[in-house]
């Protein structure tokens, strides 16, 4: 069975149910079946949402680096991770997708550029092991975006979970060793 359920099909489902929901009115309101039927678009509604909702990341304040700018780099990241998420369960198109994962993409190499500047001119000692993580990470989305242009949708899947965990644990873990060291460098200037 397809695991993720195409958006127009569902919204045809509602559809179909709502005019039954009326159709079944036609009979007086002591008719059992439209209040059964709204009981299930009641139902596929909470549904629906609660499947959305389980799979979106909050930035916390207990994330915070320290460091203003790139806190704010990091809630971009997870917006855009959450984004794509979206592109990816409900498969609405295509060129939603691939927008989605080419903008994360994009932003994250752009961050971890900004986050090694920081980190440079801050004189962190540990710079070099901090860039090699980077290289990795980017040359494992690299590998996924291959991927996706070679096997479509399907290759997507499991990709923003390990994301959005190996963005909070580089965050809690990693980054949050150059904090005091740029943030003393940006109270200095
Ligand atoms: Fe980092």
């Amino acid at each position: 069975m397809k695991k993720n359920i195409n958006a127009l099909v569902l919204a045809a489902i509602i559809g179909l149910l709502i005019v039954a929901v009326g159709l079944g009115f036609l009979f007086g309101p002591a008719n059992p079946v439209p209040w059964i039927l709204i009981g299930v678009l009641i139902t596929i509604v909470v549904v629906y949402r609660w499947i959305s909702s389980r799979d979106r990341v909050e930035w916390k304040e207990s994330y915070t680096v320290g460091v203003d700018d790139l806190d704010d780099d990091h809630k971009r990241l997870i917006e855009l991770i959450n984004r794509f998420q979206t592109a990816y369960t409900y498969h609405t198109g295509e060129e939603f997708e691939h927008q989605a994962l080419n903008e994360l993409v994009d932003y994250t190499k752009y961050h971890f550029e900004r986050e090694e500047k920081m980190m440079e001119e801050a004189g962190y000692p540990d710079l070099a092991a901090h860039k090699e993580i980077h290289r990795t990470m980017i040359a494992k989305v690299g590998e996924f975006q291959e991927e996706y242009q070679r096997t479509g949708h399907e290759a997507l899947e499991g990709v923003a979970k390990f994301l959005s965990e190996w963005l909070i644990n580089h965050i809690n873990g990693i980054d949050k060793k150059y904090g005091p060291y740029v943030s003393r460098r940006q109270a200095s200037v």
